[in-house]
């Protein structure tokens, strides 16, 4: 029996995000027949219409299979401008943010690509993932200044934090790893950090002995991430903490060009690079179309496709093998001729 055609609903962006979309869907294109629906969001929108999110654009998220969505740029002068992908992650309840970390053939590692040193060649390939909590800890929007004196309230709750630490174990036994790491600072946020992870601990039982579990504090974390980052499979970890340590370690695969991302709620999902707008490239044919090439893969896992995203995910590696990338990652091909070599081998 043919499957239903999935609708997917595109946010185009801002900057780089019309010209890189555009690639996705050419794309996804090629690989399933889906349903396309333009949502708009962002700087741009604002500037046409006044908001930067329209109400339109989340009931037609609310409508559609899944999101696809590229970058927005935040004006730094208008006070109280709320970016669009902050809104659509609170009006979809998009609790688990997830970024996968995998290698890909002949990127040089973070320490010399500036310097053109070659990377060691015991540098084996990296294959983990960070599950941030994206509702809640230090960006619940509670902050307070009287000019003297100014307050953060970090909001940690035992659903949250049941919820985002059972949605790292699902994912961790989904992709076949075999441990679950929760990142936390309980020894000086002993109420916060404390609940988070004695909740984590409870939620973990479940999965044990087959995944198991340890904890660790979040300043090691970082260091271990550039010193011994094979030590993680699946990090689970609260909002601030998931947002540092998730750029961190995207450095250790080629940068912000090259990291998917997915946020995912208990009825909706929204798939988007990591990377901003990066407005100054924009319309020159010249970013590294990966990290929204990646997204779009998981997008097709998620509503279904588990086969195509493969190939994508393959031809991807093939084209890195190959040598055809952007600069940022050591090559010299423009955007246009990364995806053109993506989409050859995708057969
Ligand atoms: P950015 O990620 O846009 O760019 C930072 C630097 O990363 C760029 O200068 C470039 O060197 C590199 N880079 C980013 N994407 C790349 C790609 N695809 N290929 C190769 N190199 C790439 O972050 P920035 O400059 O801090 O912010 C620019 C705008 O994007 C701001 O308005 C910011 O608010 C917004 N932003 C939006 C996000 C979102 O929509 N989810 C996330 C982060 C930033
Ligand atoms: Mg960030």
């Amino acid at each position: 029996m043919a499957k239903k055609t999935k609708s997917i609903l595109y946010i185009n962006g801002d900057g780089v995000g019309p010209e890189l979309m555009a690639h996705a869907r050419a794309v996804v294109d090629e690989l399933v027949s889906v349903e396309w629906v333009e949502g708009e969001a962002g700087y741009t929108t604002f500037q046409k219409s006044g908001t930067p999110l329209p109400q339109a654009t989340i009931d037609s998220a609310r409508a559609c299979d899944a999101v696809l969505f590229c970058a927005v740029t935040s004006p730094p002068n208008i006070p109280n401008y709320k970016s669009a992908i902050i809104g659509l992650r609170q009006a979809l309840d998009l609790y688990a943010n997830l970024r996968p970390f995998d290698s890909l053939p002949n990127v040089p590692g973070p320490a010399w690509a500036s310097g053109g040193i070659q990377p060691p060649p015991s540098a084996s390939p990296l294959h983990f993932a960070i599950v941030r909590e994206n509702s809640e800890g230090l960006y619940s929007g509670i902050e307070e200044s009287d000019g003297e004196r100014a307050t953060a309230t970090r909001v940690i709750t035992k659903k949250a934090s049941a919820r985002i630490v059972k949605f790292g174990f699902e994912y961790a036994r989904s992709r076949h790893f075999s441990k679950v790491t929760l990142v936390h600072k309980a020894n000086v946020l002993r109420q916060t950090d404390g609940l988070f992870l004695n909740t984590g601990r409870e939620v973990a039982a479940a999965y044990a002995p087959a995944i198991s579990c340890d904890d660790a504090i979040v300043d090691s974390v970082a260091m271990r991430l550039v010193k011994s980052p094979a030590d993680f499979q699946v990090i689970v970890t609260t909002n601030l903490f998931g947002d540092i340590l998730s750029d961190e370690a995207s450095a250790l695969i080629g940068g912000l060009g090259v990291a998917p991302s997915a946020n995912i709620g208990e009825k909706y999902a929204l798939f988007e690079p990591v990377h901003g707008s990066a407005p100054k490239y924009a319309g020159q044919d010249v970013v590294n179309p990966t990290g929204m090439l990646r997204s779009a893969a998981m997008m097709l896992e998620h509503i279904g496709h588990k086969k195509e995203a493969n190939r994508l995910e393959s031809a991807i590696e093939r084209t890195y093998g190959q040598r055809i990338v952007t600069k940022d990652v050591g090559g010299s091909a423009k955007t246009s001729e990364m995806v053109a070599a993506i989409r050859n081998n995708l057969s």
